[in-house]
């Protein structure tokens, strides 16, 4: 089973960005783990901070991965472009939030991902990934 987590704008810099609300572990350290975790699927990780890199990587494993893991950051609350790619690709797509974004600041509460999304997972830190992987077992 191939997956692919999607990381957009800033979450290169997880674990040292605002630890309070998003931990001080890096991606890199938690997704080697989620790896070692998970062996038999083929687990791989982009991350960008350019709105259409997003989407080329979108639009490029749409059509061949069996799913895609989505946390589009701030784009997310703006982007429709991206939200045109998760539509326009057959691959499913479930989008991940670390934190609660509904507890946040409203801006932070509208998706343009979601209604184009198989599944919304929000605001379980780290582990938010985990479950999303977790959901396309079955
Ligand atoms: C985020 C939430 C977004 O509102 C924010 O812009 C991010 C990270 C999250 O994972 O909690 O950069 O997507």
């Amino acid at each position: 089973m191939k997956i692919i987590i999607i990381n957009g704008p800033n979450l290169n810099l997880l674990g040292k960005r605002e630890n309070d609300i998003y931990g001080d572990e890096t991606f890199n350290d938690f997704f080697e783990k989620l790896q070692q975790k998970f062996p038999i699927l083929s687990l791989s990780q982009f991350q960008s901070n350019i709105e259409g890199e997003l989407i080329d990587k979108i639009q490029e494993t749409g059509y061949s991965y069996d799913g895609i893991i989505l946390n589009a950051a701030a784009y997310t609350h703006t982007s429709i472009g991206i939200a045109d790619a998760v539509r326009a690709i057959e691959t499913p797509v479930v989008e991940v939030h670390i934190s609660n974004t509904f507890s946040r600041e409203e801006f932070r509460h509208k998706s343009y991902i979601a209604p184009n999304a198989k599944g919304v997972i929000v605001g379980f830190g780290l582990q938010s990934y985990e479950l999303a992987l977790q959901s396309f077992f079955k």
